[in-house]
């Protein structure tokens, strides 16, 4: 390939003034058994490259949905998503997911399930072991190497799916409670470890939580969603100095006030 035609193909692929994600006029609309649900009504939201945004909103306001479609697994009604500049109409190369329930494989081991990332990343497979070994290291999983899924806990589980996602190494990020259902210490530990990785690499992440002080300790920006049909209400840009450390910023003063205005912002009726 010429050096002209490389350059042509690097700025159809990379356009330089693309958001990584760009979510335009979007609405999703489900027909049930209960009729229409409107899930996201007309909403906008850009992701830069390199930014890590925090999605916070009441359950059922549409969050999954909204990554649901950027994944390309759910289409939208009206307006769309673009991931690098190209409207998403099917699962996007570059896109990576971690669920809050992990989508581990049953039937493989710890080194396996990783090993599905590093494939997808398109690394050479005489480099596998060592990448896996790496990052079985990184998310504090030694001696676990050849257990099945079955055999570790939740908080474990999280680690391996965290581990296969970052050997996909995707350019964007989609996070949808991964750390809900760990246990208070570890769901820190692994806050920390995500910002260490991304501090490091500067990939896009939009990550969906329902925990405030987990979302403002990570982002650069929390973005607020009304109840459904939702919309997004609020967004707060947070100015905390990088690289941060999720286990000492609770005693920071700011770090308190941006929890209480984000609170404020969800407006969520005492019951
Ligand atoms: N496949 C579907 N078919 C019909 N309705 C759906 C479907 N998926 C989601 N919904 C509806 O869309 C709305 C938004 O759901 P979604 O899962 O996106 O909410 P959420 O904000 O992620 O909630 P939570 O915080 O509880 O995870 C809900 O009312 C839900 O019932
Ligand atoms: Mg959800």
């Amino acid at each position: 390939m010429t050096g002209q035609a490389t350059l042509d193909r690097v700025v159809a692929t990379h356009p330089a003034a693309a958001p990584t994600l760009q979510v335009d006029d979007l609405s999703v609309v489900f027909h049930g058994a209960a009729g229409q649900v409107i899930a996201i009504d007309r909403m906008t939201l850009t992701v830069q490259p390199g930014e890590f945004v925090a999605i916070v909103g009441p359950s059922g306001c549409g969050k999954s949905t909204l990554l649901r479609v950027a994944s390309g697994l759910a289409p939208a009604h009206s307006g769309n998503i673009r991931v690098n500049g190209a409207v998403v109409d099917g699962p996007p190369p570059g896109v990576g997911f971690m669920f809050q329930r992990d989508t581990l494989l049953p039937w493989a081991t710890v080194r396996q399930n990783i090993a599905v990332g590093c494939e997808l990343s398109g690394l050479a497979p005489s480099k596998h072991a060592a990448r896996i070994d790496e990052l079985i290291d990184l998310v504090h999983l030694q001696g676990f190497h050849h257990h099945y899924p079955a055999a570790l806990s939740g908080g474990m589980r999280q680690r391996v799916s965290l581990a296969r996602l970052l050997a996909y190494e995707p350019d964007v990020y989609l996070m949808d409670e991964p750390f809900g259902a760990l246990d208070y210490q570890t769901k820190i530990v692994m806050g920390r470890e995500l910002l260490r990785i991304w501090e490091a690499h500067r990939k896009s992440i939009v990550f969906v939580t329902h925990d405030i002080e987990e979302a403002v300790a990570l982002a650069d920006r929390v973005v607020v969603m009304s109840p459904r049909p939702g919309r997004i209400v609020a967004e707060h840009v947070i100015d905390l100095p990088r690289p941060r450390d999720p286990r000492t910023l609770r005693g920071d003063v700011r770090f308190g006030a941006y929890c209480r205005d984000i609170w404020a912002a969800l407006a969520i009726d005492e019951r």
